[in-house]
């Protein structure tokens, strides 16, 4: 069939962020807006004839017409086959999967991961490559370099497809297999894990909850934990996925996951709760009783993870983003592995999975993952936590405690300051930049600044060099705080200010994170002038 040629022009601010490219909606809806991006991948990695893709979204409003747009253009680029979630739908780390078991040439990922879904809220796509992770930063600058030169796409005239029907289609002469996108990403599970000592636990009157916030992972969750682990019918909640995500926000953090954390700290708490975010990469982990921060989540699964087969030999090294606690440093000391700190964001940390030098990576953004597939995965981060309750029997309040006991505490909260005029965030950044010589030495309350720098990267893999990737100030006492602007948001600039005191006093590590932190989190404010910079007095989200 012939391909369509439609001429359109470059289309400003397409330049992929953190994580692909987010915009509201209403943007992506815009004429050829999609589309243009959608070639300037296509050409950003070198044309897709005769390759094989993996297509597939969380659900969110315009997926499935997103979708029937992507699988038009790759027929119209000469792609010979299209593997696509039944009804569009696919969870990002089973895209992942997807991607690698397949040995296909990448996929495409429509999602904007935890932001809100729905006509006047967020949308998404990425490109991730053969390795089934985030396409590396100089793909993602091809394909930004694409966009500001398009002057054509190719496209069909096709009618949709039935995205529902699971089994082999075409579109034009492209064929597209429709899948169940659980069962592969199950079956994974299942190898990784000692589901029969999971389900052993559950046999036994062990309770969760698990909130998969009217996105992705319910599907899955619904599969794997009750269809498979046989927790009780009814563990799992807010399972089917909606395009808006039932006007919440897929953020499983302890504000957006309220009602979770309002339960599990409650009388009739269940053992173990958990919840996932809109594409399923992300989690919450609590305990009855008791948040575990992202940082100590991975932690935690560093110490432990051997009790899952996958895992039973040892780890390689792990692999934490910067802002991220360094309680995952001290289980690395003690086992005698090599920890990497790498810029945020998952792509950073494809290299080391695919050379074998990290076997787990996580990030204070509540991203935990393996080797198993090269992205994070919330499911995979329960599962887990599970396997370790399973065996060690202890909860998940005894099995914080004895961490801590063993390793000190690593207090963390990370304070945002959200919708702040661009101007506004990068003079504040711009203002620390200009003092880090003038820093060290000055006193804040009980606090001396030790270091101030600007975190930059280099790739023990390939070599390259990320800079300007958020600025640090350490302190005498072992704490810091980092200061770093969101490659995530879609309207003004987030300010993301990242607190961390380390404490071994044994009679102190059962503090209120907050507390704990207070002469950090009064010192963060004064250095950079945050009230008096941005008007705000206060940070709009705290975790
Ligand atoms: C996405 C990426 C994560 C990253 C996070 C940072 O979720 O997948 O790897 O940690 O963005 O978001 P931010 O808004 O802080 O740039």
């Amino acid at each position: 069939m012939e391909p369509i040629l439609v001429d359109t022009q470059p289309i400003d601010g397409q330049k992929p962020g953190t994580s692909g490219l987010r915009k509201k909606t209403k943007v992506f809806m815009q004429p050829h807006y999609l589309e243009n991006y959608v070639q300037s991948i296509f050409d950003g990695i070198g044309g897709v004839q005769g390759k094989t893709l993996v297509v597939g979204g969380d659900g969110r409003y315009f997926n499935d017409s997103a979708i029937q747009t992507i699988l038009r253009m790759a027929a119209a680029n000469g792609a010979s086959k299209c593997i696509v979630g039944q009804g569009g739908i696919c969870s990002t780390p089973a895209a992942s999967n997807l991607i690698r078991k397949n040995g296909t040439d990448g996929g495409l990922i429509l999602s904007a991961s935890h932001n809100p879904g729905g006509p006047d809220e967020d949308f998404g796509l990425k490109y991730n490559g053969p390795n089934g992770g985030p396409a590396a930063e100089h793909v993602t600058d091809k394909i930004f370099d694409r966009t500001k030169e398009i002057v054509q796409y190719k496209t069909l005239d096709t009618a949709d497809i039935d995205l529902g029907a699971i089994g082999t289609t075409k579109v034009g002469d492209m064929t597209v297999e429709i899948i169940d996108p659980v069962a592969d990403y199950a079956e994974l599970m299942e190898k990784l894990f000692d589901f029969d000592a999971i389900a052993k636990l559950f046999a036994g009157g062990f309770t969760m909850r698990f909130d998969a916030m009217h996105a992705v992972t319910g599907p899955y969750a619904k599969a794997i934990l009750e269809g498979r682990l046989g927790a009780a019918e009814g563990t799992v909640v807010n399972a089917t996925p909606l395009p808006d995500f039932g006007g919440g926000h897929p953020d499983p953090n302890p504000i957006w996951a309220k009602g979770l954390m309002d339960l599990m700290m409650g009388d009739d708490a269940p053992d173990f709760g958990a919840a996932s975010d809109g594409d399923g990469d992300r989690n919450m982990i609590v305990g009855k009783g008791q948040y575990v921060t992202p940082s100590d989540s991975l932690a935690v699964l560093a110490a432990q993870a051997t009790v899952a087969p996958a895992y039973a030999d040892g780890l390689a090294g792990v692999a934490r983003s910067m802002p991220t606690s360094g309680a995952v440093d001290r289980v690395a000391e003690k086992k005698g592995i090599e920890c990497f700190e790498t810029p945020t964001g998952w792509k950073f940390f494809g290299n080391l999975l695919d050379a074998g030098r990290a076997t787990l990576c996580g990030e204070e953004s509540a991203g935990t993952g393996s080797n198993h597939v090269r992205e994070k995965d919330g499911l995979w981060a329960v599962l887990l936590w599970l396997n370790i309750l399973a065996a060690t029997g202890k909860s998940v309040k005894e099995i914080m405690a004895d961490h801590w006991a063993e390793y000190g505490r690593n207090y963390y909260s990370r304070h945002d300051y959200e919708d702040v005029e661009a101007e506004k965030a990068n003079a504040l950044m711009d203002g620390l930049r200009a003092r880090f010589e003038e820093l060290p030495g000055q006193t804040y309350g009980p606090l001396t600044i030790a270091t101030a720098d600007e975190f930059a990267y280099d790739d023990p893999v390939d070599g390259s060099r990320a800079t300007k990737q958020g600025i640090r100030i350490g302190f005498t006492s072992g704490g810091r705080v980092v200061f770093r602007l969101s490659g995530t948001g879609t309207v003004g600039a987030t300010i993301r200010v990242y607190l961390e005191e380390y404490e071994t006093d044994q009679s102190k590590l059962h503090r209120d994170a907050q507390e704990a932190l207070a002469p950090i989190i009064a010192a963060a404010d004064e250095i950079a002038g945050i009230v008096k910079n941005t008007g705000r007095e206060a940070p709009n989200v705290i975790t």
